[in-house]
């Protein structure tokens, strides 16, 4: 089929106008990759663009064409792309060899540096990843517990693992998803986000090894958690005597210094963390109480008399990471880098829903901290964003999007120099200046008029 045949959206003929390297690697893409990509959130109609390189709040695809930046890394870059202090240090850590198959100073410094900001972390255990984190955490707590079941809340996001799997994008009656056998799935609870009732009658059996939530609300707070709700789940796992996890793999170093936890006051039992942590390259932890951590401690649980859990993992803590990890924290400790993309997030979602007045659109942006959401109202209802609560609407809906829109809104914003992500929506880094609140701010007044003209949306 002709390229031209595809479809007769006049955005996706600019798009792909404007793209035609990115296409060409697209089409090589498929070739080696299920629907030609490496992570599911860049799946795209007709394909997504292929960077070249970045720097600070901006992106430059292949085709030479620049962009203002909110997928962040994923939300691992609070300091934008190559900050220079992180590129030093990680030149340097490289220099000097990417792998001892031994212990190195820098991870002592790096769990310092985690235990000194986090709360929660009296000890530390680095990973390759988040989904790594979240397994070693349920891992933990079943251990430490010696209960089997895991409370989630529906549509939280904790990587890919399997019993994170059930109840994240679907199977929201606690099904097996794909792939995952059903005596997982069954280990899992799945709670409704914000049910206190739900949760008492998850932990009243008493077999609950932990609760674990994305502690601003699914998907950076896209279904935000209700106000009081974290100090409920607190008390009740206290008295169930099930252990508390935040998930704080996009939330941690990123809503303050110190986390969720430290900006809300819960200290969680565990908690977990990637991205921002390891500085922009692959790397995560689990931290938490250190009794927990006896679990994993060759002596301590010799003395204790029970079975150690065993952790590998080639790449733990590996020391071009740490070099990122500490450059990264020590900028964040030491400079208003939470506050300041906090602040870039409170104008932008201000600008945007003042567009979506003047555009006389029932869409609203929102979100805490430096996460943005813009809801698209599938059901039509009457909304504007000064009457617009999250909290007040079914979750599901916030998660689902007005049909057809989206795509187009990606597209259209691409071609007015944004990249936005799916949910739709971002995450912002502190490099983000006044000159990309105007860009982005116009680009979304272009875009919608890009939608409307082609009656994507009234
Ligand atoms: C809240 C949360 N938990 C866990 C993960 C998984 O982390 P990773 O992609 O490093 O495996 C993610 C990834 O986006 C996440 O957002």
């Amino acid at each position: 089929m002709p390229e031209s045949a595809l479809s007769n959206s006049q955005i996706e003929a600019a798009y792909r106008a404007m793209t035609p390297s990115s296409a060409a690697l697209a089409g090589k893409a498929r070739n080696v990759f299920p629907s030609g990509i490496t992570h599911d959130s860049r799946h795209m109609n007709p394909y997504g663009i292929y960077v070249d390189h970045a720097e600070g709040p901006r992106k430059w695809d292949v085709d030479g064409n620049e962009y203002v930046d909110y997928f962040g890394g994923h939300g691992a870059l609070i300091l934008g792309h190559n900050h220079p202090v992180v590129t030093d240090a990680v030149q340097s850590a490289y220099r000097k060899g990417t792998h001892f198959g031994a212990s190195h100073a820098l991870e002592v410094e790096w769990a310092e540096q985690v235990t000194r900001m986090v709360p929660c972390a009296e000890k530390v255990r680095f990973t390759s990843s988040g989904t790594e984190a979240t397994l070693m955490a349920v891992r933990l707590a079943r251990a430490y517990t010696g209960r089997s079941k895991i409370v989630r809340f529906r549509t939280h996001f904790h990587g890919w693992n399997d019993h994170m799997a059930p109840g994240q994008a679907n199977h929201f009656d606690g099904t097996p998803t794909t792939g995952v056998i059903s005596g997982i799935a069954a280990s899992v609870v799945l709670v409704d986000p914000n049910d206190e009732n739900g949760l008492v009658d998850a932990l009243a059996a008493g077999d609950v090894a932990a609760v674990m939530l994305e502690p601003t609300g699914s998907s950076t707070g896209m279904v935000p958690v209700a106000p009081g709700f974290l100090s409920f789940l607190r008390q009740q796992t206290q008295a169930a005597g099930s252990l508390l996890i935040f998930d704080e793999v996009v939330t941690g170093f990123r809503v303050s210094p110190g986390g969720a936890q430290a900006a809300y006051g819960i200290t969680p039992d565990l908690a977990t963390f990637a991205k921002i942590i390891a500085g922009g390259l692959p790397g995560g932890a689990v931290t938490g109480k250190a009794d927990i951590f006896d679990l994993l401690d060759f002596e301590a649980s010799a003395a204790k008399g029970f079975e150690k859990i065993g952790h590998q993992g080639t790449y733990n803590a590996n020391p071009v990471a740490a070099a990122a990890g500490i450059a990264t924290l020590k900028i964040i400790e030491n400079e208003d880098i939470c506050k300041n993309a906090n602040a870039f997030g409170d104008a932008l979602r201000k600008r945007l829903n003042n567009e979506i007045l003047n555009l006389g659109l029932n869409w609203a942006a929102y979100g805490e901290h430096s996460a943005l959401h813009i809801f698209t109202n599938p059901k039509g209802r009457s909304i504007t964003p000064d009457n617009f609560d999250p909290l007040k609407l079914p979750f599901m809906e916030l998660k689902e999007n007005a049909t057809g829109v989206v795509p187009k809104l990606r597209q259209a914003m691409l071609l007015n120099g944004v990249d936005i992500n799916g949910w739709p929506g971002g995450t912002i880094s502190a490099s983000h200046t006044e000159k990309e609140l105007e860009e982005t701010v116009l680009a979304f007044r272009n875009s919608v008029a890009m939608l409307k003209d082609e009656d994507a949306i009234p």
